[in-house]
């Protein structure tokens, strides 16, 4: 039985779920493990608050996603097609995971930074 979203234990759930994918994925992978070199330890917690935030309205995320995307963009080129994988990737770590109100909300709301992202970072 799966249940809701309830509070930040489960977004770290999701989060990591999502990026254990991530690391090892054919379409996106290489962005984040070879062009961005990310340091899982520092990244991961800045997701968690960037999604606590987003559902239960904490104020504690202050990055600057469209500065570090754009950056990414700079030295790899992102396309679409990336975008709509992050989506995808996202949307089925949701489901495999949870589902109700918040499940429903974390979807929607991804999918609509997605968009947003993508039209400012490659136009
Ligand atoms: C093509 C798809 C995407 C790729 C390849 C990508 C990759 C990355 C990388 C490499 C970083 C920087 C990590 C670091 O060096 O600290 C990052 C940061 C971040 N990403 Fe993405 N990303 C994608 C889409 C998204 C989407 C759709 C969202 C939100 C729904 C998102 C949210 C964030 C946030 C909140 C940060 C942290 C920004 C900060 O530290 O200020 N990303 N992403």
């Amino acid at each position: 039985m799966k249940t809701d979203i309830k509070n930040k234990g489960d977004i770290k759930i999701l989060v990591d779920a999502f990026y254990f994918k991530v690391k090892t994925d054919p379409v996106i992978g290489y962005l984040f493990t070879e062009i961005a070199c990310v340091n899982w330890e520092k990244h991961l917690p800045i997701m968690y608050d960037f999604w606590d935030n987003i559902l239960f309205h904490t104020g504690n995320f202050d990055g600057n996603p469209m500065m570090k995307h754009r950056m990414l963009n700079q030295k790899s080129k992102l396309a679409e097609a990336h975008f709509k994988h992050w989506t995808k990737l996202w949307k089925k770590t949701v489901d495999d995971l949870f589902e109700g109100e918040k499940a429903n909300e974390v979807k929607i709301r991804a999918n609509n930074i997605s968009k947003a992202m993508m039209n400012k970072v490659i136009g």
